[in-house]
C-alpha cells in the first residue's frame, strides 16, 4: 500500500519537498515529487525529521450502514468537473464564462452565490457540475482526505506561455488519481499565442492530444471573449458519456464537504456536493466530527431548496461544527447515534491532537491504490 506523496509528506511536516527528496535519496530511494510513497519509507523519511507515524486504519471508523445499489437502482448523473493550471493561466475566467453559459441561471433570478461549485444546464438540456474552489487547493486536500469528487480535470494552458511547474503538478494530481484529463489551450486570441508549442510540450510528456493522434480530447479557446467554450464542453459531455456515470436518487444522500464557515446571522455554513441519494430537508446528517439536522439548503443561484439528487452542490444549514473540505457526509436514520459518532470522532481528534504535535496522522481510508 501506497499513503501520501513526496510533497504531502513535506506540508505535513512543514518542510520542503527536496528535504524530503534528498532523504528518500540518502536511503537509496530515488523518488519524485508527486511519487506516493509506501509505510516503510514514511516511517523510516519521518524519523529522520524527528516525527513518529501512526498509520490510522478502518478499525477506528465506524459502521456507517450505506445503501448498496442495484444495477437497475442506477440511473445516470451529471460529471463533476475541476479546472486545474498554472497560475494566471484563465481558471477563474473559465469558470466565468462556464457560469454565464447556464441556461438556468437567467430564469432562477437569484443572486449568483459562491458555494464552492456550481452546476450549468447547457441548451441541449445535459448538465455538468464544477467545482470552483481553487482547483489546486481543493484537489489536494479532498485528495489528502482520500475524498475523490473529481469526474474529469479540465488542465488549462495559456497559449502564450509554456507548459508550467503548476501545470506539470495538475496533471500529475489528476493521473495519480485516475482522472481524465481535457486540455483547454486558452488565449489563443493573442497574437503571440503558440497552441502548437503547448500540444508539442505536452508531447514531450508523453501526452499526446487528438490532433497529434493521442487520446487526449483538446480544444482551442478564449476565456476572455467567449470563444469556443461551447465545444469545450461538448467535450466535457463526451468524456462523461464514456465514463458512463451513475447513481442512485432514491436513498439517504451521502456526499462530500466542499468547504465550511461559521457565519454570524446564521451559524455554520456548509457547501457540499451530494454523490448519490437525495438530500432533504430534516435529513439527520454526519460530516466529518459533526452533526445535526439540515434545516436549510439553497443553491448557488441562492434558491431554498427542499431536496437535492445526485452531483447537485448545495449550502446548507443545522450542522453544529465546520467540517473539512473532503470530509464525507452520510444521512443516518437516528439522531443519536449519528451524534455519538461525531463526538467519538471528536475524542479522537483531540487526543491525537494532544498526544503529540511532533506526530502525523496518515488516513488510509480512501487511499486504495
Ligand atoms: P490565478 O487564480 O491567479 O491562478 O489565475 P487564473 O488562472 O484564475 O487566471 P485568470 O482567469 O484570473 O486570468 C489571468 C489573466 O489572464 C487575466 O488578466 C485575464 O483577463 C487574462 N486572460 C484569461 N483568459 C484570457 C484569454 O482567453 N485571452 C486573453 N487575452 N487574456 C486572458
Ligand atoms: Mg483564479
Amino acid at each position: 500500500t501506497e499513503f501520501v506523496t513526496v510533497s504531502e509528506l513535506a506540508s505535513m511536516m512543514d518542510v520542503q519537498p527536496t528535504q524530503v527528496i534528498s532523504a528518500c535519496m540518502s536511503l537509496g530511494i530515488f523518488v519524485s515529487i508527486n511519487q506516493r510513497l509506501d509505510a516503510e519509507t514514511i516511517a523510516i523519511v519521518a524519523d529522520e525529521f524527528g516525527f513518529e507515524v501512526e498509520f490510522v486504519s478502518a478499525e477506528v471508523q465506524e459502521a456507517i450502514p450505506v445503501q448498496e445499489d442495484k444495477d437497475e437502482d442506477l440511473l445516470p448523473r451529471a460529471p463533476i468537473v475541476t479546472v486545474m493550471g498554472h497560475v494566471d493561466h484563465g481558471k477563474t475566467s473559465l469558470l466565468d464564462r462556464i457560469r454565464n453559459a447556464d441556461v438556468i441561471a437567467g430564469e432562477a433570478g437569484g443572486i449568483t452565490q459562491h458555494i464552492g461549485a456550481y452546476s450549468v444546464t447547457l441548451e441541449n438540456g445535459k448538465r455538468i457540475t464544477f467545482l470552483d474552489t481553487p482547483g489546486h487547493e481543493a484537489f489536494t486536500a479532498m485528495r489528502a482526505r482520500g475524498a475523490q469528487v473529481t469526474d474529469i480535470a479540465i488542465i488549462i494552458v495559456a497559449a502564450d506561455d509554456d507548459v508550467m511547474p503548476q501545470t506539470k503538478e495538475a496533471i500529475a494530481h489528476a493521473q495519480a488519481a485516475g482522472v481524465p484529463m481535457i486540455f483547454a489551450i486558452n488565449k489563443v486570441d493573442k497574437p503571440t499565442a503558440n497552441p502548437d508549442k503547448i500540444r508539442e510540450q505536452l508531447s514531450q510528456m508523453n501526452i499526446l492530444v487528438e490532433e497529434w493522434g493521442g487520446k487526449y480530447q483538446c480544444q482551442e479557446i478564449s476565456a476572455k471573449q467567449g470563444l469556443y467554450i461551447d465545444e469545450l464542453l461538448e467535450k466535457v459531455l463526451l468524456e462523461a458519456e464514456l465514463l458512463d456515470l451513475k447513481a442512485n436518487p432514491n436513498k439517504n444522500a451521502v456526499g462530500t464537504v466542499i468547504e465550511s464557515s461559521l457565519d454570524k446571522g446564521r451559524g455554520y455554513v456548509t457547501n457540499m456536493l451530494v454523490e448519490a441519494g437525495t438530500l432533504k430537508i430534516g435529513d439527520i446528517i454526519l460530516a466529518g466530527r459533526y452533526a445535526g439536522r439540515v434545516r436549510a439548503m439553497h443553491n448557488e443561484h441562492g434558491k431554498n431548496l427542499k431536496e437535492a439528487g445526485p452531483a447537485v452542490p448545495v449550502s446548507i444549514l443545522g450542522i453544529n461544527g465546520a467540517p473539512s473540505a473532503g470530509d464525507k457526509f452520510y444521512i443516518m436514520d437516528d439522531e443519536r447515534e449519528a451524534r455519538s459518532i461525531a463526538t467519538k470522532r471528536e475524542q479522537l481528534y483531540r487526543e491525537q491532537g494532544l498526544r503529540t504535535q511532533k506526530h502525523i496522522t496518515l488516513d488510509e481510508i480512501g487511499r486504495r491504490l
